[in-house]
């Protein structure tokens, strides 16, 4: 059955005591309840996993990296291993992020690899794609998209793929304050979802989750999740704040 997923993604942000705190603020309010067959899950910066891991229920808030190398072992100095992720707890990880595409010049065939390399190593791909401004005022959004996750993803086998999310999150609405649309997103995700269809048949693509990202927050998550292919959000800024977070999530 298809999972509805909340996930902060913290980006370069709080030293390792300003994390914990964060952590434990967020863990505490999950404790109190979320909605039904919603996960929640927090992508700190690498070097906050395996100390979060020991501080929170990890069986509530799940522990994400918000990139892996695309090498499993040796000389690429500064780089952190899908192996070395999942040692630390965290059972998923963030690939594919726009800023990463952006800035760190990160292409289709380096993401495939990444991803292969995650899945190898029981790690849930969070998977990002989406367009920049120009390109949807071209529309080529969906052609955009299309090619990022056919180029990355259409390769895997069944099995691999049905483990994938997916995050749609035009590259316009990221940290802008200027958020799609509910009707933009959930065009979208349709759109999406009728690609792994096509590919991957009706099972894999009722069950995928494809969560929205970008300036989503208290105000505007209830109105972008009641969508129907719209299974939860990344959260950007909104998620350094645990109260913000946890009201998104109650937001189902
Ligand atoms: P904002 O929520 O800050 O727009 O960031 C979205 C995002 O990039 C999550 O990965």
């Amino acid at each position: 059955m298809r999972k509805n997923i909340v996930a902060g993604n913290w980006k370069m942000n709080k030293t390792l005591e300003e994390g914990i705190k964060l952590a434990e603020a967020v863990d505490k309010l999950v404790s109190q309840g979320t909605p039904e067959n919603t996960d929640v899950i927090i992508a700190p910066p690498f070097i906050h996993l395996a100390e979060l891991a020991k501080r929170i229920d990890t069986g509530k808030v799940k522990l994400s990296a918000q990139n892996c190398a695309a090498e499993a072992a040796g000389a690429y100095t500064g780089e952190v291993s899908p192996a070395m992720v999942r040692s630390t707890g965290a059972e998923y990880v963030i690939i594919g992020h726009s800023e990463r595409r952006q800035y760190y010049g990160e292409t289709d065939a380096i993401l495939k690899k990444k991803t292969e390399l995650a899945l190898e190593n029981d790690l849930t791909p969070i998977f990002c794609c989406g367009e920049v401004l120009e390109e949807r005022n071209a529309k080529q959004h969906f052609e955009v998209v299309k090619t990022q996750i056919s180029d990355a993803l259409f390769l895997l086998s069944e099995e691999e793929f049905g483990k994938i999310i997916i995050a749609y999150e035009p590259v316009w609405a990221i940290g802008t304050g200027v958020t799609a649309t509910p009707e933009q997103a959930q065009e979208m995700h349709a759109y999406i979802r009728s690609l792994v269809n096509k590919r991957y048949g009706k099972q894999i693509a009722e069950d995928i989750t494809i969560l929205y990202g970008g300036s989503c927050k208290p105000s505007n998550a209830g109105e972008l999740f009641s969508n129907p292919d719209v299974d939860g959000g990344l959260i950007g800024g909104a998620s350094l704040k645990a109260d913000d977070f946890y009201a998104i999530i109650r937001s189902f």
